[in-house]
């Protein structure tokens, strides 16, 4: 038996409850694993509250970092007492334990911490995805990088510095602007206080940036746009503040022959080769020290409500972690 959280109707956080359930055995392709804590992440609030709608009802959670406890047949990349973490469907990462597809579960190096893991999996192979398989992207490149004092914001930050990538960042606080500041961003505007995208021209000399990444959604996608150089490229990868409402696709060519891309971690990693390569590049920018995962919040995986609660009310900064 497992305590596990579920979801029997969407709804607030209210709506989350500690079930303990059977976990079983792993069948082909699949594992095992005894989790040491679980990552929170916003999808898990989409999918609570029912925008990326689940078969209810359902267990959410979709990151963790354990050990390897039995292994179904035909796994080959992960035995019994490996160390071991993921990003990855199906929900159901937040549990003492559980049963899933072995495909894009990553062997663990000993140097990175089951916190750590569980903190930066789903956030740090979206940094990766984002900076490496989405656009040309490289030295001298300017990107402007929405909610960067955020989980996935700070790996961001970092992430573009190691790579000679110019990152302007954007938080809703000053004291969110300074900590994205200190992990790598060029400049961090205010975006509840001043206009952004006039901000970013000034910024940029009146050129706009090469490439903007928003998953803050509703309220900067136009801005995004406007902070666009000609030909630049707007990777729209999430929705913090509500769904990016329909737009005519004229509006790209009015702005300047625009780009634009709707990405998903998860068409990323379906391949079991590409995701086991993504998550080793991850890694090793946290072996080297060049992207530290700060963990600013922890809650008991009872208190799961709370931590939602404080995700969606932006009073997290960086990751925050379920501990078990
Ligand atoms: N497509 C993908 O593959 C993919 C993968 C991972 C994450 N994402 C997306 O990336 C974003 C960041 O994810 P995360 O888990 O790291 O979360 P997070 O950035 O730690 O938290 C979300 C942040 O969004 C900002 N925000 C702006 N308007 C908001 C609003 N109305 N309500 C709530 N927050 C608002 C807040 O920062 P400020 O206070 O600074 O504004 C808040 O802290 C999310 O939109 C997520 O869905 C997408």
């Amino acid at each position: 038996m497992a305590q596990t959280v579920i979801i029997e109707e969407a709804g607030g956080p209210d709506a989350l409850r500690l079930v303990d359930r059977p976990v079983g055995d792993p069948g082909p392709g699949e594992v095992r694993i005894a989790q040491r804590a679980c990552g929170l992440n916003f999808i898990d609030v989409y999918q609570r509250m029912g925008m990326y709608p689940l078969t209810l009802p359902h267990a959410l959670g979709m990151e963790a970092a354990g050990v390897i406890e039995a292994v179904g047949a035909g796994v080959t990349h992960l035995k019994v007492g490996d160390r071991a973490a993921y990003a990855a469907a199906p929900p159901g990462a937040y549990a003492e334990a559980r049963v899933m597809p072995a495909a894009q579960v990553c062997p663990l190096p000993e140097d990175i911490s089951f916190d750590e893991a569980a903190a930066m999996m789903l956030k740090g192979l979206t940094v990766q995805y984002l900076f490496h398989r989405t656009t040309p992207l490289g030295p001298g490149d300017t990107v402007l990088f929405h909610a960067a004092a955020g989980g996935v914001g700070l790996i961001a930050c970092q992430w573009a510095r190691s790579e000679g990538v110019t990152l302007i960042g954007t938080a809703g606080t000053d004291e969110k602007c300074q900590l994205a500041v200190e992990h790598g961003a060029s400049h961090c505007i205010n975006y509840r206080r001043d206009d952004f995208a006039a901000r970013v021209k000034e910024l940029t000399g009146g050129a706009g940036v090469d490439v903007v990444m928003d998953a803050v959604g509703a309220d900067t996608f136009e801005g995004s746009l406007d902070s666009l150089k000609p030909l630049g490229m707007m990777i729209s990868f999430g929705n913090a503040s509500g769904a990016v409402p329909p737009f005519s696709v004229g509006l790209l060519g009015q702005k300047g022959s625009l780009k634009i891309t709707r990405p998903t971690l998860f068409t990323h990693i379906a391949d079991h080769d590409t995701c086991q390569a993504m998550a080793r590049q991850l890694f090793g920018k946290v072996s080297n020290g060049d992207v530290k995962i700060r963990i600013d919040q922890r809650f008991a995986l009872a208190d799961v409500a709370a931590a939602h609660e404080a995700l969606e009310a932006r009073q997290t900064t960086g990751s925050t972690i379920l501990t078990l």
